[in-house]
This record gives structure tokens, C-alpha cells and sequence, in this order.
């Protein structure tokens, strides 16, 4: 048996584990469920501040378990290469209604399988291997999505970086136009992972009608925000096409989507075809049922929740900068968004600060940030509250949180000493806001058998 608390051999080299022991298999399933509730009861106690994690909601997270689960539906509702879809059809239906009522758009498909999954089937749509694509640099804040060993790699597309703004942390647009007008991508996509302020899409708009490039909007950060109205609307700012996922800033199930508006109808088929069956065989049909659900709720709840989001972050931001932490983009009020970066190098550097905040209780990512000499050593901490305003924290929390890491990384204070603050903390935040079934258990391990395997 693995020993508890490893973490193997990353399923790489040594020799083939023996063959199991009589009996010891119900052993391993035991370590598997124990492990998973440490890790529950973790961040029931923890400050996850992840910028891309969120929260599922009880309804949504029962349709994970359902029967839909097991089931297989390639093609579209109404037009499957298997029987026994109709109850799924329905559910898709109402899974694209609700999408396209949310963002306030004609088109939406939900058969990518997440936010990758989704930027290849975009790819397949609408480029040829070869062709140039407009992006943002990594270190800019771009998504592996856009590096040549990632989904353009993967589709054989070649980037054409834009100019970057350090300072407003935003693409630079006049050498932007000027990049674009000599070389001429027919696609140009926007959207990043480390996602500050909105970027210049509009501004962008004329010069991509100039040189016949369609924009393409990666939406994966800002899906929630966006839908809550605290975000660009990139539909109606000339996007041709919006992929994201759908487990960020919109608090659902692990998955992806795409979103358009008055496409023409060859390019929605082109999307289409890209999803299924480029790109995905079957499409996880309990997630999109689990997303109908959480389309509806954040039809209900999400602008309410969106806005407390970039509440939160420029709270968080402001509180950490009075500590003397520096946080980027000081005069632009630091973020429009539910993110903020710290560079953190006079505490350490990104890596072992993210690493001294795990031990405290505090979960980040170390981050690389505009100017850093070195992709191994990121001078930064990217921080998120789309998880911490789920479970009902507001601007005083924020607030207290800056005050962890001012003792943690400024005074001194041991990791133990911190973490029991941040559990204390956070014991008054431990469960579900902004959805159905509001007030239930946000970090439940849901025992459905009641005993042990064996
Ligand atoms: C901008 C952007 N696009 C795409 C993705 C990929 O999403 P997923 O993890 O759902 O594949 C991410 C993930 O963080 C992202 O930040």
C-alpha cells in the first residue's frame, strides 16, 4: 500500500507496484476516503484565496452524483447517437436557455468538457494550422492555452504577441495597432489568467475590422463577473465567440463553455462541430446538469455575489497595501476584478511566501508578474476572493486577512500561531451564500454509504 501521507512517484519509474494483497484493496479505498476528508476538513479551516476555485452549491453538487453521471449523449438534444437521452435533452435545453438568458446571447454550447477544452474547440472552428493568432504573453498574464506547448502548439497556430502595459497592467493598445496592422492575424483572442482590468477590446474593435480578424474573448477568470454585470460585456463589445470555464468567478461545476451572439450560422457550426466531435466524445453529462443549476442560481443571486466579489478584492488589495505589502496598480484602485497581484520579493519571493502561507493556513499561487528576470522564479502571489465571499466574508474580513499576512511575512509570527488565527477566522465561514440551499455545509464529505469499505 502507498504509505499514508505520500505523494508516490508521480506514476513514473521504479517497478510495476506489486499485485494486491487478498483484502487489501477495501484497505486502500478506506486511505482514499480518509485522505479526501483531510483534505475537506483542510479548507474547511484554511483561507483559499486561489483565484480560480470556487465553491459548488448543494443542488448543484447532488446532479454530480446523479444517474445522468453514468450516461453517454454525443450530438446535440434531439439528435444523439444513442437512445435513452430524452431526460438529458430536456436538462441540455434548459442548460442552453439559461446560458444564453445569463450572458444575453444567441448561441451557447455546453459540451466542453472545461475552459482548455473549450479554447480547442474555438481553435478547431476557426483557425487552420499555420495561421496566426493574437494573444497576450504568459508573462503578461496569458493562460498556457496560448504557449506553443499548450492548445496553439496542440492546433499548430503561431502567436502574435501584443504590448503590454506594466503600469495599468492592460494591453498597451497603440503599439497593439501598430503589431496588428503589420502582421495581420485573422483571430485575435483577450482574456487572461492573471485578469486585473477589463482589456481594450472595443478600443481594438476598428483596427481588427481593418485587417479582417474576428476577436475571441477567453472568459475562464471572469465568467461570473461578466454575467453579474461587474466585468466587460465582451458580446457586445465585438467578440465573435466567448469560451471559458465554468468553476471560477461563476461558482459551478468543473466544465466548459461557449457563448456567441448573432453568429453567423456557418460559424456556430463550425463551433458546434469544433465541441462535439473535435474536441469531446461524450460530454460529462452530470456536470452539465450540475451547470444548468448553477446558470439558474447565478440568474438569482450572481449580481449580488459579483459585486461583493470585487468588493472583496479591492478591500483585500487596499488592506494589504496599508500594511506596506506592494500590491500592483496602486493608482487604478488595484483590480476591477476578484484578483490581485502582490509582488512579494523584499518577503521572500513568490514561491516561498505562497509556501509560508500554505503552512499558515493561507492557500495562494506563487505568480509570475511583468518585469520578472527569471519564469522559475515568480516575484509574486496572485490572490482571489471568489471562494471567501461565497461563504459570506465581506470587507472587515478582508481586512483581518491583511492582517494575517502582515504577521505572518512582516512581524514574524510563527506559521502555527497564524494558522490558528486564520481557522478562527474563518469557523464564523463555513458555509454556502449566493445560492439554493444557502446556509448547508460549504466543505461537507457527503458519506453516502455509511461505513467502511471490506
Ligand atoms: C484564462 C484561462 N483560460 C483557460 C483556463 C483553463 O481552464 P480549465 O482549467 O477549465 O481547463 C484557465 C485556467 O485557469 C484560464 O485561466
Amino acid at each position: 500500500m502507498v504509505p499514508e501521507g505520500s505523494s508516490g512517484n508521480r506514476g513514473v519509474g521504479g517497478s510495476p507496484p506489486a499485485a494486491p494483497a487478498p483484502g487489501e484493496m477495501a484497505g486502500v479505498v478506506a486511505q482514499i476516503r480518509r485522505t479526501v476528508r483531510i483534505h475537506s476538513t483542510r479548507f474547511e479551516h484554511a483561507i483559499p484565496l486561489i483565484a480560480s476555485e470556487n465553491l459548488l452549491s448543494p443542488y448543484a453538487k447532488e446532479l454530480l452524483i446523479s444517474d445522468f453521471h453514468s450516461r453517454y449523449a454525443e450530438g446535440l438534444p434531439g439528435d444523439r447517437y444513442y437512445e435513452g437521452n430524452e431526460q438529458v435533452d430536456q436538462v441540455e435545453n434548459l442548460c442552453l436557455d439559461l446560458a444564453r438568458r445569463l450572458f444575453r446571447c444567441t448561441f451557447a454550447d455546453v459540451r466542453p468538457t472545461s475552459g482548455t477544452v473549450a479554447n480547442l474547440a474555438v481553435l478547431k472552428a476557426l483557425t487552420e494550422p499555420g495561421e496566426l493568432v493574437g494573444t497576450s504573453r504568459l508573462a503578461d498574464g496569458a493562460h498556457i492555452s496560448s504557449a506553443a506547448f499548450g492548445a496553439f502548439g496542440l492546433r499548430g497556430v503561431k502567436p502574435v504577441y501584443y504590448a503590454w502595459d506594466p503600469e495599468r497592467m492592460t494591453i498597451d493598445v497603440p503599439r497593439t495597432r501598430e503589431i496588428l496592422r503589420a502582421v495581420r492575424p485573422k483571430l485575435c483572442l483577450f482574456g487572461l489568467s492573471l485578469f486585473l482590468f477589463p482589456l481594450p477590446v472595443d478600443e481594438l474593435r476598428g483596427t481588427l475590422e481593418e485587417i479582417g480578424a474576428r476577436a475571441w474573448y477567453d472568459a475562464a477568470h471572469v465568467l461570473g463577473l461578466i454575467a453579474g454585470g461587474e466585468f466587460q460585456d465582451p458580446l457586445r463589445e465585438g467578440c465573435v465567440v466567448m469560451s471559458a470555464s465554468t468553476h471560477k468567478t461563476l461558482p459551478g461545476p468543473q466544465h466548459g463553455i461557449l457563448l456567441g451572439d448573432g453568429l453567423e450560422p456557418e460559424v456556430a457550426k463550425r463551433l458546434q462541430s469544433g465541441a462535439f466531435p473535435g474536441v469531446t466524445s461524450n460530454h460529462h453529462l452530470n456536470a452539465m446538469a450540475a451547470l444548468a443549476v448553477s446558470l439558474a442560481e447565478h440568474l438569482e443571486f450572481g449580481r449580488e455575489y459579483a459585486h461583493q466579489t470585487v468588493a472583496n478584492a479591492r478591500a483585500l488589495a487596499q488592506a494589504l497595501h496599508d500594511k506596506g505589502f506592494d500590491v500592483l496598480a496602486p493608482d487604478l484602485g488595484f483590480t476591477r476584478s476578484h484578483t490581485i497581484a502582490v509582488r512579494v520579493e523584499k518577503e521572500g519571493g513568490g514561491e516561498s511566501v505562497a509556501k509560508r502561507l500554505a503552512d499558515s493556513g493561507i492557500i495562494s499561487n506563487k505568480n509570475l508578474l511583468p518585469g520578472d528576470k527569471s519564469p522559475k522564479h515568480p516575484g509574486g502571489v496572485r490572490l482571489g476572493t471568489p471562494e471567501v465571499t461565497r461563504v459570506g466574508m465581506k470587507e472587515k474580513e478582508m481586512a483581518e486577512i491583511a492582517e494575517l499576512f502582515d504577521d505572518l511575512l512582516h512581524r514574524g509570527t510563527a506559521p502555527g500561531e497564524v494558522a490558528a488565527h486564520a481557522a478562527q477566522l474563518k469557523s464564523g465561514f463555513t458555509t454556502l451564500r449566493y445560492c439554493f440551499g444557502a446556509g448547508e455545509a460549504a466543505y461537507r464529505y457527503y458519506d453516502l454509504v455509511g461505513r467502511e469499505p471490506g
